[in-house]
């Protein structure tokens, strides 16, 4: 289930609060048992979802927060920004929303911000930016992850040599970049381009959605990437498995006082605690379970080639996604095999030649050998 589906579904879910006692129990009633290969994360279902809500409020130390405030989002706010090598963090209750106060934030009165063409700030927030908060958006190198150094300094040059007076304020890199298959910026470009914006006085921001995943790709900890930026954003809902949010880090005075700005765009939650309970238990694992994820994936491909009817191709500075070509079947038809086997796959249309597979933590869920004979069949 997607999840779009998830949501509108989990609206109508009764709200069981059964948690299966064992694992024995949790395979019977088909919990926990799918693999999937659509999404960032585990693609909970609602009765998976509420399961583990349930086991999150029974623990002894559970507190719900009061408009976002206190209780446990103050400490997942605390343990992202440990995690991220920040004095601080803020709870938001989407990406979006994070980009947005993090960009007007560090503007301040210069209003430009160079942006990927490609990224979610630019294409997928409605002219946020622009209409809400009165920034204007530079975008840069469409069609390709992310603009080097040398086009970020042509315009540096060309705002300074204009008429009136309106520098750049930000630099803003989203990395892995959703629309280009989650490539990754290479690191040294990263570093060139943060290292000049930050003698430039241009305030850095990272839209990490997805940062936990770049240490597997690129053999960069977490905390180098989040070192080179003012504030960074990873999203709670894609690798950690919340129904929404998003953690925005940053030092003391940057997060400081943001939760009236928060709550001035209306995402001042009541109760936000529903949407992120059980997140922290996903967090500590997370990049030892993704390698594991990786290195499942890597012997379901071998077995599926060994096949002779498929072919995988990795991206060149991919990260989630690799393209799996299927001979002699349709990829809906391959798709409703492999769902029969307890692994869903995108829904593409026929004419599609390559299928794009993500690999995420669900994989563990199977041995190698039960998904590849889910995409083999009997
Ligand atoms: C790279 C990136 N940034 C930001 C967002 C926005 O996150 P949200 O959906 O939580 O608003 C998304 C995704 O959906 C994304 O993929």
């Amino acid at each position: 289930m997607d999840r779009r589906h998830f949501l509108a579904a989990g609206a109508a879910a009764t709200a069981s609060t059964l948690l299966p006692a064992t694992a024995a129990e949790a395979a019977s009633e088909n919990l926990f048992q799918d693999v999937n290969f659509f999404s960032d994360g585990l693609a909970l279902t609602p009765r998976e979802y509420t399961a583990l809500l349930d086991k999150a409020v029974q623990a002894g130390n559970f507190a719900p927060d009061y408009y976002s405030r206190g209780g446990t989002i103050e400490a997942l706010e605390a343990k992202f920004a440990e995690r991220l090598g920040k004095q601080a963090a803020i709870f938001l209750p989407t990406g979006t929303l994070a980009n947005l106060l993090a960009v007007r934030k560090l503007a301040g009165n210069d209003r430009r911000v160079l942006v990927q063409a490609e990224s979610h700030l630019y294409n997928d927030s409605g002219d946020a930016a622009q209409m809400l908060s009165g920034l204007t958006l530079l975008p840069q190198a469409p069609g390709r992850a992310a603009f080097t150094l040398d086009e970020a300094k042509e315009w540096a040059a060309r705002t300074a040599g204009g008429r009136v007076e309106s520098p750049i304020g930000v630099v803003s890199i989203e990395s892995p970049v959703r629309r280009r298959q989650h490539e990754f910026v290479p690191f040294d470009d990263l570093v060139r381009l943060t290292g000049w914006a930050g003698e430039q006085g241009i305030r850095r921001h990272l839209d990490g959605a997805r940062l936990f995943n770049l240490p597997q790709h690129t053999g960069h900890s977490v905390k180098e990437y989040t070192a080179l930026f003012d504030t960074v954003y990873v999203s709670l809902w894609k690798h950690f498995n919340g129904a929404s949010g998003a953690i925005l880090a940053g030092d003391t005075a940057f997060i400081e006082g943001l939760y009236h700005v928060r709550r001035q765009f209306g995402g001042g939650l009541p109760y936000a605690w529903p949407l992120v309970a059980f997140v922290d238990t996903f967090l500590d694992d997370y990049e030892a379970l993704y390698a594991r994820a990786w290195q499942a994936a890597d012997q379901v491909v071998a077995a599926l080639e060994a096949s002779g009817r498929f072919t995988a191709r990795r991206l060149e500075n991919g990260t989630s996604t690799f393209l799996l070509q299927a001979r002699g079947i349709t990829s809906a038809a391959l798709a409703e095999r492999a769902q029969k086997h307890g692994v869903l796959l995108p829904r593409l249309p026929d004419e599609a030649t390559e299928i794009p597979l993500q690999v995420n933590t669900s994989l563990l869920r199977k041995s190698p050998e039960a998904v590849a004979r889910a995409f083999l069949g009997p």
